[in-house]
């Protein structure tokens, strides 16, 4: 079965067409980086009318790349949620009129299902069950995953996501838009050893997370070195950008120790944006070889969004006979575990 996937759910456009029996057949990805950088942010209605603007030429190149004709594709998967309404509703309401049109299931997929399936693309795919670590802009959790749409909620975090953090840290560091990616490029000039930021909520039981204390520890420690010209001098804001990315590389590394001794599971899945991470996968990889498990994630290009993860996930349940009706589906909140599963 062929399925286009089409992933609208916040500041990139992206599409895929996946074959159950060969793999991804071609994936593009448009990135609204430019359009939102000037805000320090991403501006809902200037993602959806970007949106609107991409999304057809993009479907139609992919459909090009991957030598299909719409009559080869048996189903069409968009990202229903959670993510910006706007946005998801340009990605829902083109899957959905073109399934139509084309006579074709359409399925609502679950962006975080996306993510977690993404390592399902590669070449040597991780094997139920594994504990996941999601890792976004939007969500941070720890997932108890027996099989597609199987999932236990082990912990999350009760404020501000992974990302989220990453994101704002740059911004308190003059950093470009989205910050991820910048704070860990200027970790790696820092000292490691100037500053010990805290681990938050390691000092107690349980998987859940909370990232904005240490946001305001940010803060404080930029204000109290802070220059004539307002902020700290270069390598002073390396080393807080190192500081930073080392608490919550090893907060999440001591949670994720946590759930893998909790549970007795051997294989650890890492995914969303801050999965590319390169500090958190190799003092992962390093404690989990530890403990007898492994470690499992997508290229760099599928741990951020994109539309080959969306039509991974919607390709499996499509497979196990599960479709929607004919309604738009735009899920700006979406529980995961209330998925159903396929069995
Ligand atoms: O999964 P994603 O593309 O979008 C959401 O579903 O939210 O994740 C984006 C997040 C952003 O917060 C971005 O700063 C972060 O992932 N990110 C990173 C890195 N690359 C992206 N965070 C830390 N290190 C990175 N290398
Ligand atoms: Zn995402």
């Amino acid at each position: 079965m062929r399925v286009l996937g089409v992933e609208t759910s916040c500041d990139e456009t992206g599409v895929a067409v996946y074959d159950s029996d060969t793999g991804l057949l071609a994936h593009l990805l448009y990135s609204q980086v430019k359009v939102h950088a000037e805000y320090g942010g991403v501006v809902p209605e200037l993602a959806s009318r970007d949106h609107v603007r991409k999304i057809l030429p993009l479907i139609r190149q992919v459909l090009k790349d991957s030598g299909c004709g719409f009559a080869d594709i048996g189903g069409i998967a968009y990202t229903a949620g959670p993510g910006l309404v706007g946005a998801l509703m340009v990605g829902a309401s083109v899957a959905r009129a073109m399934a139509y049109a084309w006579n074709v299931p359409a399925i609502g997929v679950h962006h975080m299902e996306g993510h977690l399936l993404a390592p399902m693309l590669e070449a040597n795919p991780p094997a139920f069950p594994f504990l996941a670590l999601l890792v976004s802009g939007g969500h941070t959790q720890l997932v108890e995953v027996k099989g597609v749409g199987q999932y236990r909620i082990l912990g999350e975090s009760l404020d501000d996501a992974a990302g989220e953090a990453f994101d704002k840290t740059a911004k308190m560091l003059d950093l470009d838009y989205p910050g991820g990616p910048e704070v860990a490029k200027l970790a790696e000039r820092g000292n490691s050893e100037r500053f010990r930021f805290p681990r938050p909520m390691t000092d107690r039981p349980g998987l859940d997370f909370s990232f904005s204390g240490l946001k305001t520890f940010t803060l404080n420690t930029i204000a109290e070195h802070r220059q004539a010209d307002g902020m700290p001098d270069d390598q002073t804001m390396a080393d807080i950008a190192c500081a930073f990315q080392d608490a919550v590389v090893d907060t999440l590394v001591i949670k994720c120790r946590r759930a893998i001794e909790q549970t007795g599971l051997h294989t650890l899945v890492i995914a969303g944006g801050v999965s590319a991470n390169k500090l958190l996968r190799q003092r992962l990889e390093t404690d989990m070889a530890r403990r007898g498990a492994k470690v499992f994630y997508a290229r760099h290009e599928f741990c951020t969004d994109n539309g080959a993860m969306i039509a991974y996930a919607g390709c499996q349940r499509m497979l196990a006979g599960q479709g929607d009706d004919l309604a738009i589906r735009a899920v700006p909140r979406w529980p995961m575990d209330t998925l159903a599963p396929v069995l």
